[in-house]
């Protein structure tokens, strides 16, 4: 908009330049317009900055110009100004009040120059500034104090420079500042300290940072700020889980970062959040009921992910929420039963993924027509009869033909029952089919959920498998096949022996085997089996005659030692007293050779 009313201005100018209009007090290479009070001196190969404006001037462009130094009260006659564009010169240097007199200026543009350093006190006078833009420069630090002076800043561009250190105090006096902007700069850390104070701070954007983690309390005292913006972050993977206490945000973006899960302990307590953007981050899994206290959320976007599941219940108690997108991802499904009431969703993007056209898909596949996709349709990967058709593309009457599930049913249901003797190894084989491919769970006699690990355990490809049978392992064991459109079971017996310990059975504590090696006891005993006697007589005496040597040979050593030590008696000192010289303190020490001493004591 600005480029278009420069283009549009100059081309005004030229016509009333050629008709004569053009006011008194305009320096020669600028136009003026006088009506609107502007001088536009805008790429005139300018090298300093020109002298004769008109002195009730409210707009003075002076960018794309060869501009390197702004001296000290350059603009003084220029009171009314109001706006003041040096951006695209070749400024390094701004002295001290170099804007002192401009009292009126609201907009300074200092964009695309060639700023290192910003001097304390270049910025005095500017009272009524509302709006600056120091983007893409050079600065490296901001300095305390750099901005005292402007209580009425608005919002501060600070985008595309090298800064590597924001002192605590920069931002010092900046009461009326709502939006920054820190994009691309080298800081290492989140300068916590010069953000807290900025106390209307409501927008902040920081992008493409090297910060590897938020650390706890990171953005205190910013109890306005309401819209997070933390972007290209390619190292950071983690937030502490009090890293954005104290705000209170309604919109948060962390996208294009290294997050592998949703930071759920640190959004917890973001309740007024509307609007949540974890775009292109490696998240795998939306969990179960981890979203729910972000009572008022309305939009989750985690497009670009890794995202392989989003468990039913996901979205559970968000009752306001109406967007999902999560494009490209590696769902094979999206179940309805993530949400906690599917008629609010209106924009559904789901495009991008391997859906698996099956009965779980088929409430979307249904809604097809009123869902929103924002023009991305969600197309099937398989089964194949389906691959690459659209959602849109199905007609009504082929749904219950195509969008099915079949339930799951385990296959082979002849009897399994095992009698064996205490130490054998024992597999129970459970294999389902279904569609989709059925979960399988075992459950023990006691009803607890057999796990992958330990000594009874369910193989990966669904099989049961006890090793070293022991007599307390008997019961019932029973399987569980189920799927979306159904579960399948099925129970196997186990009978265990027990047996005379006259051989040692080994017995399995904490994914390690130990061999008892005496063990009488019989059968019953879980008690003495989990702590067996780890020793037998025979190591008993050897560990017995080697640390009795061991033993031996130090006291052998020990009396080696005293007797040098009593050779040397007499000749060895028993303190040492070791001088040096302090360094200069800010006083400057002059009596040279009274230096510090201090005395140690050998024992
Ligand atoms: C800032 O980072 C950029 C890109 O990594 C690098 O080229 C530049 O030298 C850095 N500047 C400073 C002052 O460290
Ligand atoms: C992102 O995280 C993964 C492991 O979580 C790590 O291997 C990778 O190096 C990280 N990437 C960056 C840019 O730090
Ligand atoms: C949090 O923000 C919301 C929305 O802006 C506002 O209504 C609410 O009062 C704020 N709460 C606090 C404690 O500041
Ligand atoms: C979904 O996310 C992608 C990637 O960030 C974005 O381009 C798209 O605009 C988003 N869709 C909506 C409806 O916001
Ligand atoms: C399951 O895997 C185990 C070990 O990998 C194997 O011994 C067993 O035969 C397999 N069972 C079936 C039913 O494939
Ligand atoms: C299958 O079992 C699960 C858990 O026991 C249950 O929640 C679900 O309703 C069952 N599904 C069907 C179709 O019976
Ligand atoms: C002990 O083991 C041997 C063979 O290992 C067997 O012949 C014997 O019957 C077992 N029982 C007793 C009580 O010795
Ligand atoms: C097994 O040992 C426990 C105590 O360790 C005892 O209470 C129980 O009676 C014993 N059972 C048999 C069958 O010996």
């Amino acid at each position: 908009m600005f480029v278009e009313s420069v283009v549009r201005w100059g081309a005004w100018s030229i016509l009333l330049a050629g008709l004569g209009v053009s006011g008194g007090g305009c320096p020669s290479r600028c136009t003026c317009r006088p009506e609107a009070k502007e001088v536009i001196c805008s790429g005139k190969h300018l090298n300093s900055v020109p002298e004769g404006f008109s002195s009730d001037a409210k707009r003075l462009d002076l960018s794309y110009n060869k501009l390197k130094t702004v001296g000290r009260r350059q603009f003084s006659g220029l009171q009314l100004l109001q706006e003041l564009d040096l951006s695209d010169n070749l400024i390094s240097m701004m002295e001290v009040e170099a804007f002192q007199g401009l009292s009126n200026l609201r907009t300074l543009r200092i964009k695309n120059n060639r700023l290192k350093i910003i001097p304390v006190g270049v910025f005095s006078g500017l009272s009524s500034l509302r709006f600056l833009d120091l983007s893409q420069n050079e600065i490296l630090v901001f300095l305390d104090y750099t901005f005292k002076d402007m209580s009425n800043l608005q919002i501060l561009e600070a985008t595309e420079n090298d800064l590597v250190f924001i002192s605590q105090r920069a931002f010092f006096g900046l009461t009326n500042v709502v939006e920054l902007n820190l994009d691309r700069s080298n800081l290492t850390s989140i300068p916590t300290e010069a953000l807290s104070q900025l106390p209307s701070l409501t927008r902040l954007c920081m992008l493409r940072l090297t910060i590897p983690s938020i650390p706890n309390n990171a953005f205190r005292r910013l109890h306005r700020l309401r819209s997070l913006v933390i972007s290209s972050w390619p190292f950071l993977d983690s937030l502490a889980s009090n890293s954005l206490i104290g705000l209170n945000l309604t919109s948060l973006v962390i996208s294009n970062c290294n997050l592998s899960e949703i930071p759920y302990p640190a959004l917890r307590h973001l309740v007024y959040l509307r609007f949540l953007d974890l775009s292109y981050n490696p998240i795998t899994v939306i969990q179960r009921n981890l979203l729910g206290d972000l009572l008022r959320l309305q939009e989750l976007h985690l497009a670009g992910g890794s995202l392989v599941r989003i468990d039913p219940g996901a979205f559970k108690g968000l009752t306001n929420f109406r967007m999902l997108n999560v494009s490209s991802n590696q769902l094979s499904t999206l179940e309805e039963t993530a949400f906690q009431a599917v008629g609010n969703l209106q924009v559904l993007r789901l495009d991008g993924n391997p859906l698996a056209c099956d009965c779980r898909l088929l409430w979307v596949v249904r809604r097809r027509l009123r869902l929103n996709f924002d023009g991305f349709q969600p197309t099937c990967a398989s089964p194949d009869a389906v691959r690459q058709r659209q959602f849109r593309d199905f007609s009504e009457k082929e749904l219950p033909r195509l969008f099915t599930c079949r339930p799951a049913r385990i296959q082979d249901r002849r009897p399994q029952e095992a009698r064996v003797e205490e130490g054998t190894t024992v597999l129970f084989s459970c294999k389902a089919d279904g569609d989709p491919a059925p979960a399988i769970t075992w459950i023990s006699s006691q009803r607890n959920v057999i796990s992958p690990t330990g000594r009874i355990r369910v193989l990966p490809n669904g099989t049961l498998e006890v090793r070293y049978a022991q007599v307390h392992d008997s019961g019932a064991y029973q399987c569980l096949a189920g799927n979306t459109a159904g579960n399948d079971s099925l129970t196997v017996g186990l009978f265990v022996k027990g047996v005379p310990r006259n051989r040692s059975i080994p017995i399995f504590i904490d994914e390690s085997w130990i061999e008892p090696t005496h063990m009488t006891q019989t059968a019953n005993s879980s008690s003495q089996m989990a702590k067996p006697y780890p020793f037998d007589a025979k190591t008993l005496i050897i560990a017995t005659t080697m640390g009795f040597l061991s033993f031996l040979s130090s006291v052998a050593i020990c009396f080696v030692f005293m007797f040098f030590w009593s050779q040397s008696k007499g000749q060895i000192k028993h303190t040492a007293t070791i001088d040096f010289v302090p360094r200069s303190s800010m006083g400057g020490g002059g009596d040279g050779g009274d230096g510090g001493r201090f005395t140690m004591k050998l024992i």
